[in-house]
């Protein structure tokens, strides 16, 4: 029997996460259940008088009515947020970590919180999944600009980092080219090509340079002389690496994964000696996290929160919700034609409109 359940999001922000927010409250309230949202990650149930308001935010089909087209998220989110292991300082400049997961277990009692629908990538989901094994009922949304999650062939966030390094990239050909110099393009992924190698194509660049594929800079260096254009565009990945070197690390934090980034810069600088064509690095980094969902993604964020909700309200416990739709695949034409039909609204797409309320009728 659920009456009450919580919303967090954690790890870095995708847009798309309020969509998700907004679906998930609505349906929810639907049900007749309450929604309250913890703010940052579980900061706001474990350090409430850290908030003015107590760290848990109700949420209400008002107040969250018009938030699935806003990037960010309005709980706010922690990177370094892991309950399990959380460090305090201690007189003299020391740090301990202290499990302190007893205790969000105990405020989700106490606030008689019945479910967590927990919204991120793999670092959240994976605490998110220790306390679902301590008893805590949890549905799990995977979000990330990467893409890189295995078990959803997309997550929300993914095609606006797109798209908008995509716009950056057009935007780049008209300078590189007044200059006639090779710009080097980098963008975010972690340790995946996805972002650099569908912006990258889709932004005609000249090549493309992703962690899956370790680049040989003399064949990239040979490439661009060979093309002998008036202008390059290399795109690479923030994860990108040399075959046989490392990937190019900002900085190292306690508690937190390696920053990447700066390899643009070692590109550009390699290619600059090696083509003698003026070039420059350009980083795209937390732009590409920023601004406003795509309609893909807001639809996306939406499809998901619903579908969490209606995972709950069917008892299920301890999974994930993911898109798995079938690959592209080559079917005979004349079978297609002849099987060829109209097709209405799938099962997901009537779940996020009934849970929207958007479609009046029964
Ligand atoms: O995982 C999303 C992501 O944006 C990566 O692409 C990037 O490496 C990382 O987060 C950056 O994290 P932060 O904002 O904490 O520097």
């Amino acid at each position: 029997m659920i009456r009450k359940i919580a919303i967090n999001t954690g790890g870095g922000d995708a847009p798309g996460l309020n969509a998700v927010i907004q679906a998930a409250t609505m349906a929810a309230a639907k049900l007749g259940w309450e929604v309250y949202g913890i703010r940052e990650g579980y900061s706001g149930v474990l350090d409430p008088a850290n908030y003015s308001d107590g760290g848990l935010v109700r949420l209400t089909p008002e107040s969250v009515r018009n938030i699935s087209h806003l990037g960010g998220t309005i709980l706010g989110t922690v990177n370094k947020g892991n309950p399990f292991k959380v460090t305090e300082s201690l007189p003299g400049g020391m740090t301990v970590e202290k499990d302190r997961s007893e205790d969000v277990v105990a405020a989700f009692r106490q606030h008689e919180l019945d479910a967590l629908i927990a919204i991120g990538g793999d670092g959240s989901l994976t605490i998110a999944n220790h306390f679902h094994q301590l008893g805590l009922r949890v549905v799990g949304v995977p979000k990330t600009i990467d893409n890189d999650l295995q078990s959803t062939v997309l997550t929300f966030g993914y095609n606006t980092a797109v798209s908008f390094a995509t716009e950056c990239i057009d935007r780049l050909h008209s300078t590189a080219d007044a200059h006639r110099r090779v710009m080097v393009v980098e963008v975010m992924g972690r340790y995946a090509g996805w972002i650099a190698l569908n912006a990258g194509i889709a932004g005609r660049a000249d090549a493309i340079l992703i962690p899956e594929i370790p680049y040989d800079i003399d064949k990239v260096a040979n490439h661009l002389r060979e093309r002998n254009r008036p202008y390059s565009i290399i795109v690479v990945a923030e994860g990108a690496k040399p075959a046989g070197g490392e990937v190019t690390v900002l900085a190292r934090e306690a508690g937190r994964q390696e920053r990447l980034g700066g390899v643009a810069d070692r590109v550009a600088a390699q290619l600059q000696e090696m083509t003698g064509k003026e070039s420059r690095a350009v980083i795209l980094g937390h732009l590409l996290r920023g601004g406003s969902p795509v309609a893909l993604d807001r639809i996306l964020g939406l499809t998901f929160g619903a579908s969490a909700v209606s995972a709950l309200e069917k008892g299920l416990n301890g999974i994930m919700v993911a898109l798995q739709p079938p690959r592209v695949e080559f079917v005979p034409l004349a079978e297609a034609v002849a099987k060829m039909k109209l097709v209405p609204l799938d099962g997901d797409g009537v779940t996020t409109a009934r849970a929207l309320d958007i479609c009046l009728g029964d």
